[in-house]
This record gives C-alpha cells, sequence and structure tokens, in this order.
C-alpha cells in the first residue's frame, strides 16, 4: 500500500460519515485506515493506526470538533487534518485552521475540492519533504509511425503493471476513430471514452470504475468511441478532466494515442509523467522523429518526457544500426523490445496479453523490464554496444544523406 494516503476520519452523524466513507472507499489513490462515530476515542484511533491523514467533522459538536483538532495537532503532528464541515461562516473555517486543520472542505464534500485537498497534503508530506512521489504515473504511449507496436506496448505495460497487487491501472484508448485496445484484451466493452466525457459533471470514483471494463489482469479499459460521430465530442477539455478522475484513482495510467496528433492527443503529452514514442529502426520512422521532436520543442516540457522505445529489435529487413539510429535522432534509446512475430500474433489472435500467453518468452521478460524502467524499479535497455544488423545498415546510410538539412542539424545536438 505504498502508493496510497492512509486516512482515519471521525463524524459522529451517521448520514454525513456514511457519504464521506463511500467516498473514500471509491478511490485507489487512498485507503481507509479506520472510522470513528466519537470524537473522544478518536486520537486512539489515531495513535493506534497513524494515518497520514485525519479527517474530523464539525458538523456534530463544533466545540468538541475543534478541540479535538488542537489535541490531535499536539499528540499527533505526522496525521495531517482536514476538517469538514456544512457551515462556511468565515470565522469557523479560521478557527478550525488555527485549531491546525491543513485544509478545510465545505459538506457536502465535492470530488474535485477533495482530491485537490488529498493532493496538496500528499504533496507536503510525501514529495516536498521526503522527495518520494507517492501519485500517479501517466504513462503516454505514440508511435512515429502506423503499426509500429504502441497498442501492442501499451495493452501489455499495462497488464504488466496491474499484475503487481499494489497496482491500480487503467488504459484509455486514444485513437479515437480506430483504435483497438479492446480487441487485444478480447472485452466487449458497455462504455466508451464518450460515456465518461459526457457525464463528467456527475461522475464520482465508483460511477468512474463501473464505465471502464475490467481485464482479469486486473487492467481497467477506457475505450474509444463505438461511433465515429462522437469523436468531435471529446475535447482537450472533457479529456482533461477524465484524466484528472482517473489520476487520483488509479497508481498508473496508460494512454494509447493516435497516430494523428491531435489536439487530444497534445492533451494526453501535457498531461503525461512520460512520453513512450516507439519507433521502429527503418528510415521513415525516424524521419519522422526527428520531424516530431522539432515540433514537440514548441510543446513546454515535452521534449523532456520523450522516452524513444525501439520495437521489434532484430527484424530482419531494412534496420538501422541502433548506434547510426542515436546519432541521427539526437537521444539515447529508453528501451528495446525484441522483434517476436509469431507470440505476438497469437497474443492478438487470442486477445490475451503476453503474461499469460507466453510469461516467459524474451518479449515479455522486456515489456516487463520496460514496466520496471519506466516505474524506476530498474535501469533503462539503452542498447550501448549493441550492432545489430549491420549489413542492413549499410545499405540505409546512404539513404540518411538525403535527409533534410533541419535532421542533420538535430544529429549533431
Ligand atoms: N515486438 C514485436 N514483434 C513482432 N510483432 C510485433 C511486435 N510489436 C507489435 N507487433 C505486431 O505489429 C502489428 C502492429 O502492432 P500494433 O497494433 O500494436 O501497432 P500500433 O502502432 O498500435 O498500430 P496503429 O498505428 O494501427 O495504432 C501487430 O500485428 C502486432 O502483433
Ligand atoms: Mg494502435
Amino acid at each position: 500500500m505504498s502508493n496510497v494516503l492512509r486516512i482515519a476520519m471521525v463524524d459522529p452523524r451517521d448520514d454525513s460519515r456514511e457519504v464521506l466513507k463511500k467516498m473514500f472507499l471509491s478511490m485507489d489513490s487512498v485507503w481507509l485506515e479506520a472510522e470513528c462515530s466519537r470524537y473522544e476515542f478518536f486520537p486512539d484511533v489515531v495513535s493506534q493506526s497513524s494515518p497520514d491523514v485525519g479527517v474530523v467533522s464539525l458538523d456534530s459538536d463544533t466545540e468538541k470538533g475543534i478541540n479535538l483538532l488542537e489535541r490531535m495537532r499536539s499528540d499527533s503532528p505526522d496525521c495531517a487534518l482536514l476538517a469538514v464541515s456544512s457551515s462556511t461562516d468565515g470565522q469557523l473555517i479560521l478557527r478550525a485552521i488555527r485549531a491546525g486543520a491543513k485544509e478545510f472542505l465545505p459538506i457536502p464534500v465535492s470530488l474535485e475540492d477533495l482530491m485537490a485537498s488529498l493532493a496538496r497534503i500528499s504533496e507536503a508530506k510525501f514529495g516536498g519533504l521526503s522527495g518520494k512521489n507517492r501519485g500517479s504515473k501517466i504513462i503516454a504511449v505514440a508511435g512515429a509511425s502506423g503499426g509500429v507496436g504502441c497498442t501492442s506496448i501499451a495493452v501489455n505495460l499495462g497488464c504488466i503493471l496491474a499484475s503487481e497487487p499494489q497496482n491500480s491501472v487503467a488504459l484509455v484508448d486514444l485513437d479515437l476513430a480506430i483504435g483497438d485496445a479492446d480487441v487485444f484484451l478480447d472485452t466487449i466493452p458497455d462504455y466508451s471514452l464518450i460515456d465518461v466525457t459526457e457525464n463528467i459533471s456527475r461522475l464520482d470514483f465508483q460511477l468512474l470504475k463501473r464505465s471502464l471494463t475490467k481485464h482479469s489482469s486486473g487492467l481497467y479499459l477506457l475505450p474509444r468511441p463505438v461511433q465515429l460521430q462522437d469523436v468531435q465530442l471529446i475535447t482537450p477539455d472533457s479529456l482533461r478532466r477524465v484524466f484528472g478522475l482517473l489520476k487520483a484513482t488509479f497508481t498508473h495510467v496508460v494512454l494509447d494515442v493516435s497516430k494523428g496528433f491531435t489536439e487530444t492527443d497534445i492533451a494526453a503529452f501535457e498531461f503525461a509523467n512520460d512520453v513512450l514514442m516507439v519507433v521502429q529502426l527503418d528510415l521513415p520512422c525516424l524521419r519522422n522523429l526527428v520531424r516530431l521532436q522539432m515540433s514537440f520543442d514548441e510543446v513546454d516540457g515535452l521534449r523532456d518526457k520523450l522516452k524513444v522505445v525501439v520495437n521489434r529489435v532484430g527484424l530482419e529487413s531494412g534496420q538501422i544500426k541502433l548506434k547510426r539510429a542515436k546519432e541521427t535522432i539526437g537521444r539515447d534509446i529508453f528501451f528495446q523490445i525484441p522483434n517476436d512475430y509469431r507470440t505476438m500474433i497469437e497474443v492478438r489472435n487470442n486477445g490475451v496479453p503476453l503474461i499469460e500467453q507466453a510469461p516467459k518468452a524474451p518479449i515479455t521478460i522486456a515489456m516487463q523490464g520496460l514496466a520496471d524502467a519506466i516505474t524506476g524499479k530498474s535501469d533503462p535497455d539503452t542498447g550501448d554496444g549493441d550492432e545489430p544488423n549491420q549489413a542492413a545498415n549499410q545499405s540505409s546510410s546512404s539513404w540518411l544523406n538525403f535527409w533534410p538539412n533541419k535532421g542533420a542539424k538535430s544529429r549533431s545536438k
């Protein structure tokens, strides 16, 4: 449970306590450690359970609630206090803050406000102080050419991450017109991205989870809209709200973006912590990557998030040498995935992920390595020293000389 914020709450009123409890229980980024219906028992509950956050409702008895905050501040200084009340009286808010509350939320508590408060507490507690990031990780998977293996990587990465019990993972198919993540997972989803974006203002965590399809690996899928006409209803703004909810709910969110590099894809890049750019070692792909990198420079911070993943390493024909590819794109390779046509066809046809279909295959081990490298558990596989397919490289090196000047400039970076 290292990725969640542990919470204890006290509210003597059954109705409001139930509402808050439901909210916390539906959030994967939160673990409800203890609930309490008596102010006087709460200090003991906190000292026994050592939660990260203590939620104190002031509605039942304001004086007792304020006194409790004061006591908690001195008795349990490591427990961040969050006060809630149906009164928004300025004096009460001030008293609660002076008594030790880090945050104050009005009842009915809105999901967005609650998420924002918990994010601030988490940031102060784990981000700022110990540098330990307990937030959600958003990984966008893009490709420099059609059919390079983005969906294969996004789906299998999602399933591998979801196989770890402490993770909760969602995959969003952002190839809005012709995405096929549902085929890779052999699922027939009831709802799609359009249902979620259209109902975003009414959505809570439970409804969000019910709108996603859970695969047997534990991965939650949010598929592309069924109707092509619906694609235009999905805007960068509506997506940002969906991303916000997903981020608060899951420990990892994988975004399979389209090859159109549309506004919604750029919104995904902005939201992501890492943008995996999948390429194969052929001329069109590398040329596209050089061009894309130039455009990415225009988007704040995007170049730094970019991680190049070379897929289908070892493919026989037309492959450019890895060293030459690195010089050309002017950056290191983050990871390499081997070519394994037979296994990948089986995986696709059967609609099962690599960890189920071929858990010991080198391609599965490489995908596992990619997941570990992204989550910081192991080093990237940069391919230093590898020299695949020299013969193919000799024939392609002459093509590289015809690249436009801009590409040549980038090569020398
Ligand atoms: N490492 C690999 N080895 C062999 N075949 C692979 C590998 N990765 C992907 N493939 C195959 O390549 C094909 C395209 O893969 P995939 O659909 O994942 O690419 P994509 O980039 O998502 O395509 P699109 O541009 O249509 O979205 C699939 O048939 C898949 O099985
Ligand atoms: Mg795809």
